[in-house]
């Protein structure tokens, strides 16, 4: 709804009079679609100030810390509800009836399984592959085996393509897993709850039973349902853009999957373990927490700060919470955990850290909890592409609902030079 107006004036003239937007929440947007016919761009590398679109799926106040997915708190939906149930609200808009749920689990549950072909391609990597690396292979070749539903103007078929992916994606990822240590590839088991399956396919083996530990299910499904969307970020804006040029749902994610796996986005996690590594003892926090204050050094805590949050991230809460649960619970005697202990005491408590409002993020904690639970640092980005997986897809399936969307296409602000007499080759 737009009914202010802000002006545009240059040197004292009014160049262009913009629309404001208010949405049900959060910032006004001012709407400069108009202000290229007024010889004008706006600049804003990063997208600091960039609404890029409509949505109706995640609302966050970063001063605040409040995260909602359609409305719904994130510290409710953590706490009392499943990750199968989030991802129904994510891509429904609301959350289910109990025979809503029921049915969801049941498709989900019924299309785990991967073509048998789709496994062959693993055999393509080096053992020692990046299960990223994986990942963004499998899933692209996806667009290869479901040609019956590639029809992106058509919601039944979209909707088909993100229960899909929502079923498969912890299959492959465990399959990636598995190649990676010289392991079977394990099939996924329907008896299971969507995060008891994926432990069972990562750490069960044909040689022996492998139980699953009730609390490391719920350790597993809480991270899911943390990360399972965060609004425009990196990955989510490049599914978006990806897909806003009409490529197929497996593409785009496999777009996702490539933008999230920068150590500044959800290689975080894995990064942070590797920096408490590097740390190695507790008696080495200061040194470190010294370099990442120290302007000369590029060194930055690994698990700390965000674009978005400037007071506290409200997953990081849930997510510290439930990391001393599994900590306890295991009785866990780790010296990187005790360093991870360590450095979120001193970090809290340093002013340089309190001053640019620098606070432990959910990868943070992600990543302790993951090592904890026995997963390899490697896997721990993995894990996060499939819990985004769902906010991805319900991100392009919104936009694509949307009458008018158009395909993105930045402007720039050239600074190259310009009319260059050319000579040819032959006469330089
Ligand atoms: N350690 C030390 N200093 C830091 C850190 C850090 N982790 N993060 C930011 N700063 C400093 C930075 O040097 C800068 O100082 P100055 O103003 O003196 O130049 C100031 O804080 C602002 O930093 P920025 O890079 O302008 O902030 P940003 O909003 O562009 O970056 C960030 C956000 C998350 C990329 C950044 O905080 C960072 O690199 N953190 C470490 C990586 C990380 O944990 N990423 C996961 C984010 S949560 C998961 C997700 O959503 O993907």
């Amino acid at each position: 709804m737009a009914d202010k107006k802000a002006s545009l004036s240059v040197d004292g003239e009014i160049v262009a009079e913009l629309p404001i937007l208010s949405g049900s929440a959060g910032n006004d947007v001012i709407d400069i679609r108009t202000l290229g016919g007024a010889g004008y761009f706006t600049y804003d590398p990063g997208f600091l100030a960039t609404a890029s679109c409509e949505s109706e799926i995640t609302f966050i106040d970063g001063a605040k810390g409040v995260l909602q997915h359609r409305g719904y708190p994130i510290d409710s939906l953590a706490k009392q509800a499943d990750y199968l149930e989030v991802c129904y609200i994510l891509l429904n808009g609301q959350a289910p009836t109990k025979s809503q749920y029921d049915e969801f689990k049941s498709i989900i549950t019924n299309h785990t399984m991967v073509h048998e072909k789709l496994a062959h391609f693993f055999q393509g990597f080096l053992p020692d592959a990046h299960p990223m690396a994986m990942l963004c292979g499998v899933v692209g070749a996806m667009s290869s085996f479901y040609h019956s539903d590639l029809d992106i103007d058509d919601p039944a078929q979209r909707m088909r393509s993100a229960h899909r992916l929502i079923a498969k994606m912890p299959t492959i990822s465990a399959m990636a897993y598995k190649y990676s240590i010289g392991q079977p590839f394990v099939y996924p088991r329907n008896d299971l709850t969507y995060a008891e399956n994926f432990l069972h396919m990562m750490f069960s083996v044909p040689a022996e039973e492998y139980t699953v530990s009730p609390v490391l299910a719920q350790a597993m499904d809480r991270i899911f349902t943390l990360h399972a969307d965060h609004e425009q970020n990196a990955s989510t804006s490049t599914v978006r853009l990806a897909g806003s040029s009409g490529a197929n749902p497996y593409a785009c994610i496999a777009a996702g999957v490539a933008s999230l796996w920068g150590p500044a986005h959800g290689g975080a996690n894995e990064a942070c373990l590797n920096m408490l590594e590097e740390i190695g003892d507790v008696s080495r926090v200061d040194e470190f927490v010294k370099k990442a204050k120290d302007k000369n050094d590029p060194f930055r805590l690994m698990g700390f700060g965000h674009r978005v949050y400037k007071n506290f991230d409200p997953r990081a809460t849930v997510m510290r919470e439930t990391c001393h649960e599994v900590l306890k619970e295991l009785n866990i005697q780790d010296p990187l955990l005790d360093v991870a202990m360590a450095l979120e005491k001193v970090a809290l408590e340093d002013d340089y850290f309190i001053e640019k409002k620098l606070y432990p993020n959910v990868d943070f904690y992600s990543g302790i909890i993951l090592k904890a639970i026995g997963i390899p640092t490697n896997m721990f980005t993995v894990i996060f592409a499939m819990s985004r997986t769902v906010g991805w897809i319900s991100h392009w399936d919104e936009m694509l609902s949307q009458p008018g969307h158009k395909i993105g296409r930045p402007r720039q602000n050239y600074v190259g030079e310009v009319d260059r007499d050319f000579t040819p080759l032959k006469d330089r």
